[in-house]
């Protein structure tokens, strides 16, 4: 392939890219955009391997790993469970940064290129240097954000005394090593400086992530994803390849931006995130001697049949889908029991909240797997107001995301975040299969309410037993 189709084809990719985050902005598109996904980077790929950098003994490799790489993604996609997608995504993003790194080294020694000035040398080795740096956070951070989202490390911060100042004297420290790079005559002398700033920033990602506590992590891994964007654009900056630095900005400013919709839908302040040291520990080490109002009240069980009863009865119906749902894979019952309501003439919508499951979008790629129609699935600022007018809300395994505690108790380790309020409803219903906590480890004042009911079991289970009435 010549230079210019080469170049001609990185454009395509381009706008293939951007014509697909513009369409995974809406459940309605999100297909197309993940089609134009597939196809610009399928043209990127073709272009760079066929390219007029690649030598043909090159192909072989990059073939050969395009085949490993290719077979062990494939079987992870295979095996992994929706609801274990935030832990991929993490691993995903450590191997960028990964990537950032050895592109990093390789470039180093690499002493096939020749630079026209001095100037031109020193820009690529400060290419080198901050790209090394980017891609060994991301990695060790994602690393740990994998460990702390599949339970394998604990979800309480670790927070170091004078972790702040710790932080600054590593980012001094790497600073300095970056002029004495710099100054470096030989590639033997630059190693040096090179690996111990690596050594830091890896150490650093670890003490970021770990600073953070198990309630924040949704924000964290955006953030990481955001990185490895910048991680990829910095690897792309070090080849001299357009097209690696513009899909890396892409993605990093996304991933930028989508933190901090997170953070907004949190309450959280995205510093105060990155500072770390909110959010973790065990719910009863929170609530003990916490200040947190521990809930009072009784708790009002119902039956399936009565649960069908009152949907029926009722003219409005709210649902609030969360993480149980996905755990139990009821979306496909949620539909039927909609279409049935809908039938009697019923209105259903539901409310979804920004952070419902466990990754952006979770609650509408389920919805929308089980082909619930998109115009009655509508975000929690455009529902929230309904409740008051609704007959029935019913929460299906979801938990922190209509938690009260969090607009009535400050001392609530989730205060302040904007939650569903389901408790407006004439009646709510919470389907969960027992009062354990939700992801936050906070208590939920909303199941001792007068206006709640329980419906405890596995929601499939439950929802099968709701629709078998409804049909009857
Ligand atoms: P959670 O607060 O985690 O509550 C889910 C509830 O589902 C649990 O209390 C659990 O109660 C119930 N459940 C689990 N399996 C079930 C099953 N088979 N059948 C019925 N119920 C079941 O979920 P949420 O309300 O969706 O809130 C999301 C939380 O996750 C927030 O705190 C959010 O910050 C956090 N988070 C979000 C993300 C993103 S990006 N969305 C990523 C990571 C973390 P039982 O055990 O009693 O059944």
């Amino acid at each position: 392939m010549t230079s210019s189709l080469a170049t001609v084809s990185y454009i395509g990719a381009t706008i293939l890219f951007i014509l697909s985050l513009g369409g995974l902005s809406n459940p309605e598109t999100a297909r197309r955009g993940n089609l134009f996904g597939i196809i610009g980077m399928t043209v990127a790929v073709l272009a760079t391997v066929l390219g007029p950098r690649v030598s043909s003994v090159g192909i072989s490799w990059i073939v050969a790993a395009l085949v490993v790489g290719g077979v062990v993604g494939l079987f992870a996609a295979k095996k992994v469970q929706m609801t274990q997608m935030p832990e991929l995504v993490a691993l995903m993003h450590s191997l960028v940064g990964l990537a950032a790194c050895l592109v990093g080294f390789a470039s180093y020694v690499d002493t096939s290129t020749v630079f026209p000035t001095p100037a031109e040398k020193a820009i690529h080795e400060v290419e080198i240097y901050v790209g090394i740096l980017i891609g060994a956070v991301t990695f060790s951070g994602s690393l740990i954000a994998f460990g702390k989202l599949s339970g394998k490390i604990g979800g309480k911060p670790l927070l170091l005394p004078a972790r702040h100042l710790l932080n600054l004297a590593g980012l001094l420290v790497v600073i300095w090593f970056g002029r004495e790079f710099l100054r470096a005559h030989d590639i033997q002398a630059g190693m040096t400086p090179l690996i111990v700033m690596t050594a830091i920033a890896l150490l650093f990602g670890v003490h970021m992530v770990m600073a953070i506590g198990g309630a924040d992590m949704p924000v964290v891994v955006s953030m990481l994803n955001s990185y490895s964007g910048w991680a990829a654009a910095a690897t792309g900056f070090m080849l001299g390849n357009d097209l690696l630095i513009v899909v890396g900005a892409l993605v990093g400013s996304s991933g930028a931006i989508l933190s901090y919709i997170m953070c907004r839908a949190m309450n959280r302040n995205f510093i105060s995130v990155i500072a770390g040291g909110f959010g973790g520990g065990a719910p009863a080490a929170k609530a003990a001697g916490s200040g947190v109002a521990q809930p009072q009240g009784e708790v009002v069980p119902v039956s399936a049949h009565e649960t069908a009863e009152l949907l029926r009865d009722a003219k409005n119906v709210i649902i609030v889908p969360g993480y149980g749902m996905a755990v139990a894979q009821a979306q496909h019952t949620v539909n039927d029991i909609t279409k049935v309501l809908r039938q009697k003439g019923v209105t259903v919508r539901f409310g979804i909240h920004p952070v419902a499951g466990r990754m952006p979008g979770h609650m509408n790629v389920l919805l929308a797997e089980a082909k619930v129609p998109y115009d009655i699935v509508l975000e929690m600022d455009e529902i929230n107001e309904d409740f008051p007018d609704t007959d029935v809300a019913i929460v299906i395994g979801a938990n922190d995301i209509v938690n009260p505690s969090a607009q009535d108790d400050p001392a609530s380790p989730i205060a302040g975040m904007p939650v569903l309020e389901v408790w407006k409803a004439r009646t709510s219903i919470v389907m969960k299969r027992s009062m354990a906590s939700g992801y936050a480890g906070v208590d939920n004042p909303l199941f001792y309410k007068d206006n709640n009911r329980m419906l405890f079991g596995d929601a499939k289970k439950m929802l099968d037993e709701v629709l078998t009435v409804l049909e009857a």
